[in-house]
């Protein structure tokens, strides 16, 4: 959904010119010149006073990265696995609602955009492409589904059902939404889905279980209910505001679960060296939410492809600079939290 006045800030349309755009930030300034207001507003907007949306992203600059040198770092493998399934880079598409909102093309572009970078998407509940449609633009693609529990179960169950039969490879199950947290945008902006577009993915359960989730009790819980994986999200602090950063939760929800099972990262994640703290600090990979909405905002697949691909090769620098050939040398020896004010009294 573009504005109608195409004369923006990157003052490139007039002469049919795409902008360059170099980081997610570019991609997110020139969404914010293009798109809509209420819909640049309900995708970028935290709850209430935004206090945990402006944290997530700044708690990653309190984490301070501590390089190794002298390491050969002339091939770097960026490679891992998410549940069993290979991935090119521990960096996926996280669940976010009505992509076609961003992008004609919305969730089938997000899909085929991952499976040419070898990554997976996660499909969210509210999308604005089925199961089925997004399965048949990314057959091959690894893909999982985001399930709101409905109170009719069966509905829930129907869900499940649908992404087991195309192939979705796990269930991501929000914990975090008994009721919609309260965007003031949204509200002054009286967001509604535009008519011409409709919800249609709708809900299910476990193929193999997870959990997004964020307190250290709850981690213990999932455990015992022996679900495969965490998600240390807070919704993209749309939910509940005040709540701890996502980077700054994940060590002790790390150390809760020892070991016993994955733990993934989302909320704030913009940069390779974000990617970097989280795997550093026990994540097995990160989920990025808007910046692939900003990706599809600018040029459908082709954006979104861009944007994973600036966010791999910032991460690959960010290993070797740091003497990182693989991710499984990645340890938490990289990262330490507030550094010492050295005093000269
Ligand atoms: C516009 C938008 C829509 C979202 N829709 C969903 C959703 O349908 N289901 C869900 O579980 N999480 C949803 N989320 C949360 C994301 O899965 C993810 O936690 C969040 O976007 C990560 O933060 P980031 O946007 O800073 O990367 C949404 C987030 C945004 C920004």
């Amino acid at each position: 959904m573009k504005k109608n006045n195409q004369n923006n800030i990157w003052g490139c349309n007039k002469l049919k010119m795409l902008p360059r755009l170099l980081c997610i930030n570019d991609y997110e300034q020139h969404a914010k010149s293009t798109l809509q207001k209420s819909i640049y507003d309900y995708y970028r907007s935290g709850a209430n006073d935004q206090e945990t949306l402006a944290d997530n992203m700044a708690a990653f600059s309190r984490w301070k990265l501590y390089p190794r040198m002298l390491r050969n770092v002339a091939e770097i493998d960026l490679s891992t696995s998410i549940l069993g399934q290979k991935v090119s880079m521990p960096i996926c598409a996280g669940a976010t609602a009505m992509q076609c909102m961003a992008h004609e093309d919305g969730e089938l572009a997000t899909v085929r955009a991952c499976r040419s970078l070898g990554t997976g998407m996660m499909l969210s509940t509210w999308a604005t492409c089925s199961i089925e449609e997004v399965a048949e633009a990314g057959p091959e693609a690894l893909r999982w589904l985001q399930l709101y529990i409905y109170k009719d179960r069966e509905v829930t169950k129907q869900l499940v059902r649908r992404a087991e039969r195309m192939g979705y490879k796990a269930i991501f199950v929000t914990v975090d939404t008994p009721y919609l947290g309260n965007r003031f945008d949204d509200v002054r902006n009286r967001f509604k889905l535009p008519p011409q577009l409709r919800v249609k993915a709708r809900c299910f359960s476990s193929v193999p279980g997870q959990f997004k989730e964020e307190k250290s009790d709850d981690a213990r819980e999932a455990v015992k209910h022996g679900l495969d994986g965490i998600l240390v999200s807070n919704h993209g602090a749309r939910q509940l505001d005040g709540v701890p950063a996502t980077i700054d939760a994940l060590p002790e929800i790390v150390e809760a679960v020892e070991g016993k099972v994955e733990v993934f990262l989302d909320g704030g994640v913009r940069k390779g060296t974000d990617v970097l703290k989280a795997l550093a600090l026990g994540a097995r990979a990160v989920f990025v939410g808007r910046p692939i909405i900003w990706g599809l905002a600018f040029q459908g697949e082709k954006g979104v492809q861009d944007v994973l691909r600036i966010l791999k090769e910032e991460f690959r620098l960010a290993m070797a600079l740091s003497g990182c050939q693989n991710v499984k040398v990645i340890d938490k020896t990289l990262v330490r939290k507030n550094p010492l004010a050295v005093s000269k009294i």
